[in-house]
């Protein structure tokens, strides 16, 4: 029940390093299952959800050891089971990559439902339509998924819905299937490219990621390879939403500007100022912030995983912005949370009605989820007194060191740890 506390007011000034993408690094170990030899992987993020996937290959029996603090090195040879362990695997929703890539290797993977953040329905009917085209057949008992095929054969794919999971899923399942797979209006986010990048450095023959027709031509081996994960987004976005809502001056370093042209945009609409160089951008504000409508969409689009951040320089922003959520049903949980501290937001369905207040003030709150968490460290960040945050385990699935970058900013975030008994007292 470990909690952060803030106190708000500081202008965020100074250098940040962004770790590898949380939802690169959650595909690209399981995908480690398919090769034939040794991985290593570099710029590993030191977040919840990538140990917690670390610990399920280890469970597996898969070799796993950090070389250092951001390389893992994962030996998938002496992996001898297609059943995942239950436990680990409801912690966290990206487990579901564990079907893909057993299947590919088994031909038969058993996987427990996904967990992770709620958001409302999250389904994965794309996912298995995908493997079923494959080949295989599955059944849903227990809160098991059991995906099972005798071979798997190239297909035509088409997703009825983006998908980002089912789109990485279905590579990884096709990777060493017979023939070619084609998967058509296929999801297009930088951790898809970064994947089929990744599958490609071990052999495979993946053309087309980042656009929204991926060919897959079947290997039969996938050789060990040394891959260092691209940089993380969503955690560049939110420090660059951080730098604007505290009226900050940051430089944002390991980022790849072209993954941030959705943000960077919205933000110089909002008045923000950035400077973008090879791979940093800078973040300068010196005035007011100006309302603007958000909507969320697949990637090139705004991404759904930046709205809760943005929210917040909306609620500071001069006037009033329309955020509509354009790809899950129930991502405004937070908006509770965020009225506590003297937002005036309100919801209806998947639209957000958002007037300018001139401050946020502090109190006590919650993280609802991982990116809701995220906005709530940053209106605590930007309001007037010391914000107590509730339930960070959901902000530390994705954030790698967030109270040290933080710091080193300038802001004042601790860590405290609250005894148990006087938690539930509290709560
Ligand atoms: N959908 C279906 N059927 C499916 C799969 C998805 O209808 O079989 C729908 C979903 O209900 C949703 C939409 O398609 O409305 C998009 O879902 P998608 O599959 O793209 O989401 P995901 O793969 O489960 C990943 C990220 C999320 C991020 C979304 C969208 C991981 C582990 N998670 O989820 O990240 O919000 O893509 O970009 O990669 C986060 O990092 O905070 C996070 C939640």
């Amino acid at each position: 029940m470990d909690k952060f506390v803030i106190t708000g007011g500081n202008r965020l000034s100074g250098e940040v390093t962004i770790s590898g993408a949380k939802n690169a690094a959650v595909a690209i170990l399981p995908a480690v299952i398919l090769s034939d030899d040794v991985c290593r992987i570099e710029n590993i993020p030191n977040i919840t959800d990538v140990n917690t996937m670390a610990h399920i290959l280890q469970e597996m029996g898969a070799g796993v050891r950090f070389i250092n603090n951001t390389t893992l090195e994962i030996d998938p040879r002496t992996v001898g089971t297609y059943v995942a362990p239950y436990e680990l695997v409801r912690q966290m929703r990206a487990s579901y990559y564990l079907l893909g890539a057993l299947l590919g290797r088994y031909h038969h993977a058993v996987v427990g439902m996904p967990g992770g953040c709620n958001f409302g329905v999250r389904p994965i009917d794309q996912h298995l339509k995908g493997f079923v085209s494959l080949g295989a057949t599955y059944s849903l008992d227990g809160g098991m998924v059991d995906v099972v095929a005798d071979e798997l054969v190239g297909s035509h794919v088409y997703m009825d819905v983006v998908t980002v999971g089912a789109t990485m899923n279905i590579m990884l399942a096709a990777v060493k299937a017979k023939g070619l797979t084609v998967i058509e209006n296929a999801a297009k986010e930088p951790h898809i490219v970064d994947l089929a990048n990744f599958l490609n450095s071990m052999g495979a023959d993946i053309r087309g990621a980042g656009t929204d027709v991926i060919k897959i031509r079947g290997v039969q081996h996938l050789h060990g390879t040394t891959y260092s994960i691209i940089p993380d987004q969503i955690e560049a976005g939110t420090y660059m939403v951080a730098a604007a809502a505290t009226s900050g001056d940051v430089l944002v370093k390991n980022v790849i500007p072209k993954h941030l042209e959705s943000i960077t945009a919205k933000l110089e609409e909002m008045g923000v100022q950035i400077e973008e160089y090879d791979d940093s951008v800078r973040v300068c504000r010196s005035g007011g912030l100006n309302k603007c409508n958000v909507k969320t969409m697949p990637h090139p689009g705004f991404p759904t995983d930046m709205q809760p951040q943005i929210a917040v320089l909306l609620s500071i922003a001069k006037g009033t912005s329309i955020i509509t959520e354009g790809v899950w049903d129930n991502r405004f949980r937070y908006v509770e949370e965020l009225r506590r501290m003297g937002a005036q937001v309100s919801v209806d369905g998947r639209m957000a009605v958002v007037e300018g207040v001139d401050h946020l003030v502090a109190a006590p709150v919650k993280a609802m989820d991982l990116r809701g968490g995220a906005a709530m460290v940053i209106a605590a960040l930007c309001a007037q007194g010391t914000t107590q945050i509730e339930d960070i385990k959901y902000i530390e699935r994705g954030y790698d060191h967030i109270v040290e970058k933080l710091c080193s900013l300038g802001a004042d975030i601790r860590r405290v740890s609250v005894p148990e008994a006087s938690a539930v007292l509290v709560g």
